[in-house]
């Protein structure tokens, strides 16, 4: 069975791509100078040396409109049909992000709204926009993964602030040839809502606010559990992959590149263990220099990789992620000859 051949209509190939993080650079031993933690525990335990976090005042719809603006340069165009914003940290409960990026991208009345999957979030959004390209709701889509993580963080909790950081990725979508370079193989996308309080922030929404109590401040800030986190994530990231391989038509041991959601360097490991995929150069990473920055995780880690030269035209590419809800999704695709764009 070949990649996307099982789709109606035409595929989403991408063409062009970009990504930023803000400049200011937080490092581990940072974080020790006011949590009980340490480089040590940190590095051992996740991988991560350092994360990136914004100004006071720099919102997530700003990184995304950085990283949008990149993609639509590497593009080559300055039109999309829809945009398409996966994110955990909306500038506002309300409305959606995604209009107000459209617009400042000079892209006013285009279909835009934001996806809701958290560290599976670009994903689902891929899926989206490729399900749109395929029924011919549009021929070109910006997919965009962005995040001001560490806004929604408790400064005192030694359990997340280590691990996440703020980034943003993006992706032009064009309507293509299922067998050409860049098109994206059917979105394996997934869920269980049996999980929901794994990864969560328990105040703000419609539970507390209908019930009438008045929520403390810490409820208000997200909370992972991530013992059991880990153990869910390597079991269901493993298992989409693998569908997803079984869907290309490949072995692990062909995938030339692993772009894995960033979660934690162990999470990566055990997953390509379990599928296969040789070590080394076949397992992208950025995550000692960025954490997992969630939505942003699997474009950011993309559009870097492509611009450093460690993704090139050719390659076998297959993408898997896992997230708050919980919530799971995998791809492959081989990976084509366009520009990728870092600020
Ligand atoms: O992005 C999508 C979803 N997110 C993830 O996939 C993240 C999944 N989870 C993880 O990455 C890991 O579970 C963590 C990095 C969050 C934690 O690593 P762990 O190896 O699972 O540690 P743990 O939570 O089991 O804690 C082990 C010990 C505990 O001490 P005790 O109870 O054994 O005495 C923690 O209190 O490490 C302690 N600990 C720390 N120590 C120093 C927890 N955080 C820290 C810290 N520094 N920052």
């Amino acid at each position: 069975m070949t990649t996307g051949h099982h789709c109606r209509g035409p595929a989403a190939v991408i063409s062009g791509l970009g990504a930023c993080v803000p400049p200011r650079a937080v490092t581990n031993d940072e974080l020790a100078a006011y949590l009980d933690t340490s480089d040590e525990w940190i590095r051992r335990r996740t991988g991560i040396a350092s994360r990136h976090r914004v100004d006071p005042g720099t919102s997530t719809g700003d990184l995304a409109v950085t990283a949008a603006e990149l993609a639509l340069k590497a593009a080559g165009v300055t039109e999309a049909d829809a945009v398409v914003l996966g994110t955990t940290t909306p500038d506002r409960l309300c409305p959606a992000t995604a209009p107000e990026v459209a617009t400042r991208l000079g892209l006013t009345g285009v279909a835009a709204f934001d996806v809701s999957a958290v560290c599976t979030s670009f994903l689902y959004g891929l899926g989206t926009a490729a399900g749109m390209i395929a029924a011919g709701m549009a021929q070109r889509v910006l997919v965009i993964g962005a995040e001001t993580f560490t806004s929604i963080l408790d400064p005192a909790d030694r359990s997340t602030v280590p691990i996440f950081g703020d980034g943003a990725g993006a992706v032009v979508l064009r309507a293509g040839d299922p067998a050409e370079p860049g098109a994206i193989g059917r979105v394996l996308l997934g869920s269980d809502g049996g999980q929901s309080d794994l990864i969560r922030i328990p105040a703000g929404g419609s539970r507390q606010r209908t019930s009438g109590a008045v929520a403390p401040l810490a409820d208000h800030y997200f909370r992972m559990n991530g013992s059991d986190t880990y153990r869910h994530a390597v079991e269901r990231t493993t298992a989409v992959a693998r569908e997803a391989l079984d869907l290309a038509g490949w072995e692990a041991a062909e995938v030339d590149r692993f772009a894995a959601h960033q979660a934690n360097a162990r999470i990566i490991g055990a997953v390509a263990d379990r599928l296969g995929v040789p070590a080394g150069a076949h397992r992208l990473s950025n995550i000692d220099r960025v954490g997992n920055t969630a939505a942003a995780s699997v474009p950011l880690l993309l559009t870097e990789s492509a611009a450093a030269g460690l993704l090139s035209p050719g390659d076998r590419t297959l993408i898997a992620a896992f997230g708050g809800g919980v919530t799971w999704g995998a791809t492959t695709l081989v990976w084509p000859d366009v520009p990728a764009l870092t600020a």
